[in-house]
């Protein structure tokens, strides 16, 4: 994720803008932030770990002026988050600063080319190379077609801003698959990484397109696509509010973050494949450590957890490797059996939450190694763990965790591939349908749109819900019931389906929902008699089914895109997740902030 944000004036200073363009983008990251403001004598940089309150803190005591600027809120994604590695990032000589979103991937082979030349680094982040390229291809002379240069370089996904000490007048901006937007005003221009950081100044914006470099000084935006070719883009009246347009115009984050997801897969698939293999080292590991593994223990708490269960369907199917999955708050006061060729996988969101931290402890204790999933960068499980993978899902705001549940089975899903791999197992078909998520997201979140609120004002009347499913679909089941018991305060219970006659089936009557999870072919047949079971005993049945399944016997059945069966709770999430988000919002209730709860529990 990260926010960043340009001004460029006639008058002006830079710095106001600066500050409330970042405070508008800091639910994009806030975990470290900086400014880079171009004055006569050079630039002037100041960079904060922490929220953007200490980085106002510091400016305030030492302001600077300056009508050309550039500025970073970040959520870490290469290197912890630190002065040092706060962006703005800069060349050797402090005379270009850069700004940037994304990632770089082939940042390692361009350091190693920039440092073998004598380019000094500072950082560990990945966008550092950035300005060492433009130092490179001669910033200080042409800072246009340096940054031309220097993007042909690159890899990935991202938008960067860059100025320079000899250019005051100018912000040149590329974009690449990570947004970029332009607002123009009088005598001044902005830019950020959306609307909402300059929407109090002005609502003329263009949006900047894949390939797009854009010139930006006080009065004229000169753009130029990926061919070098200048092009014009439409101007946008932006008529949000304000607060519509901190969450990207939905009504909630949890809302916003379910739509992410197939930009969040994207990004956490991002450099991990390559040639129909995982990229080991991308996920943190290497194959002598993979061929080394007998046996894998996941430790997680909610959500975390219900992912491990995927995870452990998965790597026990491709790689032929046991798995157990345990409730970190149970494991941690348990005397576990970890026998030598065991992995502790721990995941976390938050990567602070206080039982995992302890089933972390515990295990290094007894010499375990530990492999953690996490989305935040510089978190305490990143740094007590032997290695890390980052689901670079973006900041997660709702309480309900939405991307992060799919990006940590996305993460697991490569790591299951590769210990398959390591283990002489390879599944190149897989791994090559893993690209085709994202679009198959979006499609599945478009053709849901308007459905999802009608189901959720039903399924608002009833107190209890149960979700039944078979294998993988019973995993999904149980993270269905908890998203919408978390968020709706509907009573809601997962079971697996062939287990519902050992006794639950006495609490189905007349016009109970169960929501019945069928994505698994080859256990279609058995969950179908399940259903009919409950159907007999009076029960309201949705299905939640892959689109080739056959005539299920349901009231409402709710189509997911076919893919391989293993990937299908991915994409199975989605309706789950909006049905959660849609019965909450018909009862009223608090969808961002439930009661009771918090995002990230760092106590017992
Ligand atoms: C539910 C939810 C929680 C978290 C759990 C673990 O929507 O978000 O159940 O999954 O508190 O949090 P992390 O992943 O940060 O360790």
């Amino acid at each position: 994720m990260c926010g960043i944000v340009g001004f460029v004036g006639s008058e002006a200073d830079a710095l106001p803008f600066l500050l409330e363009g970042l405070q508008r983008l800091e639910y994009r990251g806030y975990d470290s932030a900086g400014v880079a403001v171009v004055q006569p004598q050079g630039l002037a940089i100041t960079k904060r770990e922490g929220k953007l309150s200490r980085l106002a803190a510091a400016l305030a005591s030492a302001p600077v002026s300056g009508r050309c600027g550039i500025g970073h809120t970040r959520w870490a994604t290469h290197g912890r988050p630190t002065d040092i590695n706060a962006h703005p990032q800069v060349d050797c000589r402090q005379r270009i600063a850069v700004v940037h979103n994304g990632i770089i991937e082939n940042f390692q082979p361009l350091r190693r080319e920039l440092e073998a030349k004598g380019h000094r680094f500072r950082s560990d982040t990945d966008t550092e190379v950035i300005p060492h390229l433009l130092e490179e291809y001669g910033a200080t002379e042409d800072l246009v077609e340096a940054v031309r240069r220097a993007e042909a370089r690159l890899k990935g996904a991202y938008a960067f801003l860059a100025v320079a000490a000899d250019h005051p007048d100018r912000i040149v901006a590329v974009r690449r698959s990570s947004p970029l937007v332009v607002g123009l005003g009088q005598g001044e221009n902005y830019l950020a990484s959306d609307f909402t950081a300059f929407l109090r100044r002005t609502r003329r914006a263009l949006v900047l397109e894949n390939g797009d470099v854009a010139v930006v000084t006080p009065e004229q935006v000169d753009i130029s696509d990926g061919a070098g070719v200048p092009v014009k883009r439409p101007v946008l009246q932006i008529d949000w509010s304000l607060e519509q347009a901190e969450r990207g115009g939905y009504a909630h984050f949890m809302l916003k973050e379910i739509m992410d997801q197939p930009q969040a897969w994207a990004d956490c698939l991002l450099g991990r494949v390559e040639e129909g293999q995982v990229v080991v080292e991308a996920l943190g590991l290497s194959r002598p450590r993979l061929e080394a593994v007998r046996r894998i223990k996941m430790v997680a708490a909610g959500t975390a957890y219900h992912a491990g269960l995927v995870g452990k369907a998965l790597v026990e199917e491709l790689a032929r490797v046991p798995v157990d999955v345990e409730v970190a708050s149970e494991f941690r006061y348990r005397h576990p059996l970890l026998e030598p060729g065991t992995l502790v996988v721990a995941i976390s969101q938050s990567g602070e939450t206080a039982d995992t931290l302890a089933s972390v402890a515990l295990a290094k204790r007894l010499r375990v190694p530990v492999w953690a999933i996490t989305n935040t960068v510089g978190s305490t499980l990143a740094r007590e763990a032997d290695a890390v993978a980052y689901t670079h899902a973006g900041p997660e705001i709702a309480v309900a965790s939405t991307k992060a549940y799919t990006t940590q089975i996305l993460v697991l899903t490569l790591f299951a591939l590769a210990l398959a791999a390591a283990r002489g197992r390879p599944r190149p078909d897989l791994v090559s349908q893993l690209a085709g998520l994202p679009e198959a997201g979006s499609q599945l979140l478009e053709s849901l749109a308007e459905a999802m609120a009608g189901y959720g004002q039903d399924l608002a009347r009833h107190r209890d819900v149960f979700f039944i499913g078979r294998g993988l679909d019973w995993a999904l089941a149980q993270e269905g019931q908890l998203k919408l018991k978390e968020i709706s305060y509907l009573h809601a219970e997962a079971y697996a389906a062939g287990e519902l006659k050992h006794g639950t089936l006495a609490l189905i009557e007349d016009g109970v929902p169960v929501i019945a999870l069928v994505t698994q072919p080859q256990l279609w047949e058995k969950t179908l008699s399940n259903i009919l079971e409950v159907k007999a005993r009076g029960a309201c049945v949705w299905a939640v089914a892959r689109a080739d399944a056959p005539a299920i016997p349901a009231d409402l059945r709710i189509a997911v895109p076919a893919f391989e069966p293993l990937l299908m709770p991915v994409l199975a999430a989605i309706p789950l997740q909006l049905l959660a988000y849609w019965t909450a919002v018909a009862r009223g209730e608090d969808v961002d902030q439930p009661r009771n709860l918090a995002k990230s529990v760092t106590v017992e």
